[in-house]
């Protein structure tokens, strides 16, 4: 690569801006803001739809607005039947993952304001995903146990609906705060992977299910939403609290990463971290999460002390799923099912700055290499 590609090219786009952005701020020195509001304002004093409504309608709800919303999220917490079918007909084997991506982009086919991209449908739609995407989640999970799904109940806020209908129990009072902040908590964040891949397949004016099925796609990684899963086989495997160190530098002995740690933004403590371990903390009178919350203290230690690095949202967040009784291949998918609002706030904004995302690719191949016909190679 020459002297000059070598200064235009940012590996990773690392601190490069794309787009002008009002929806969420991840200050490198640990804060997260969504809509100029800072989350350790909102977590424990707001609904789960407070905040949807917020990134999607870019003001706080007054209880009349909360009331209408929450009546639109109610109203469209079902399935097209041909939806249920496809969950129903999908191999076991099939990772949760791969089943919301498909079926998020199934149910594109099913939109009653297809071809309309007013900023009226544009919020229907909105909506409809918001409350959609965790019933996909719900149905699957149902589904696979062979278990009946719950009707919703309109008394119920939104996220208590959702962890009802995914667990067939009713969620005491604690499961229910518990829900909503872990779904304020994964609400938005910046220009994440996942965000961005929306934005991008907005940016060529794309539908909204595409972008959030791209997001989908980008979120299942381990490097992105994929590394909650990974967090608990890691804990899983450590049995004792007692084998953490040998674990833990067995891994950084072999260059590998440390799944839940580090963060490309914040040089700080994660502003979500906080939130999650005291949802965890809340857990400990259970012995299962007092084992889990001691193996990851032990971790956070050793991992500061030996690459001054710190958890991120997936570490303890892990520990909070395994709480609420969530299987671990389904930790992405109640990321997925808060990141949906963001992700829709920032298919709507990027519909607004109305620029094709596409950057260059600086070539470092050949040149005019001699052709020879297929019969003389
Ligand atoms: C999410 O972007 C977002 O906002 C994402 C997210 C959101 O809300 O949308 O916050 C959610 O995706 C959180 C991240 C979940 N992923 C993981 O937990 C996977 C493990 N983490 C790493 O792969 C890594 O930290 C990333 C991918 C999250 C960030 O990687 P960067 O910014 O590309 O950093 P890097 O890989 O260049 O590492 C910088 C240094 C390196 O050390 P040196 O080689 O320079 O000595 O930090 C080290 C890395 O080795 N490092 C780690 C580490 N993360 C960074 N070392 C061990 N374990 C880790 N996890």
């Amino acid at each position: 690569m020459s002297e000059d590609n070598e200064k235009s090219v940012v590996r990773g786009l690392r601190d490069v801006a794309a787009a002008e952005t009002k929806i969420s701020y991840v200050d490198p020195a640990g804060f997260l803001y969504y809509l100029g509001y800072n989350i350790d304002d909102l977590v424990g004093s707001t609904m789960y739809t407070e905040i949807a409504y917020l990134l999607i309608h870019k003001k706080l709800p007054n209880k009349q607005e909360l009331t209408e919303f929450s009546n639109q999220l109610y109203h469209e917490m079902y399935l097209p039947k041909e939806i249920v079918q496809s969950i129903q007909a999908t191999p076991e084997s099939a990772p949760p993952m791969a089943v919301l991506r498909t079926e998020v982009s199934h149910l594109g086919e099913f939109d009653p304001d297809e071809g309309d991209f007013s900023q009226a449908a544009n919020l229907r739609r909105a909506t409809r995903l918001i409350a959609r995407v965790p019933m996909i989640v719900a149905t699957l999970h149902r589904t696979r146990q062979n278990l009946p799904i719950p009707k919703p109940k309109k008394e119920y806020a939104f996220s208590k609906n959702f962890l009802y209908m995914f667990k067939g129990v009713v969620p005491d009072e604690k499961e229910a705060s518990v829900i909503h902040r872990f779904m304020i908590l994964h609400a938005d964040h910046g220009f994440n992977a996942s965000t961005f891949a929306a934005r991008v397949t907005a940016s060529t004016n794309s539908d909204m299910y595409s972008a959030v099925t791209s997001a989908i796609g980008t979120l299942k990684g381990p490097l992105h939403g994929g590394a909650s899963e990974k967090v608990m086989d890691m804990l899983d495997e450590i049995n004792l609290e007692e084998e953490v160190e040998e674990y833990i530098q067995g891994l950084l002995d072999e260059k590998k990463k440390i799944m839940g740690f580090g963060h490309r933004v914040y040089k700080a403590q994660d502003p979500r971290t906080k939130h999650l371990r005291g949802i965890v903390e809340d857990y400990c009178h259970r012995e299962r999460s007092q084992g889990l919350y001691n193996r990851c203290m032990k971790i956070e230690q050793l991992v500061y002390q030996r690459k001054q690095i710190y958890p991120n949202v997936d570490f303890y967040a892990a520990v909070a799923m395994d709480a609420l009784g969530v299987p671990k291949d389904f930790y992405p998918l109640f990321f997925a099912s808060a990141r949906v609002s963001g992700w829709v706030a920032h298919v709507i904004e990027q519909y607004e700055d109305a620029v094709l995302l596409r950057p260059k690719g600086e070539y470092i191949g050949d040149f005019n290499r001699p052709f020879v016909p297929i019969e003389k190679r």
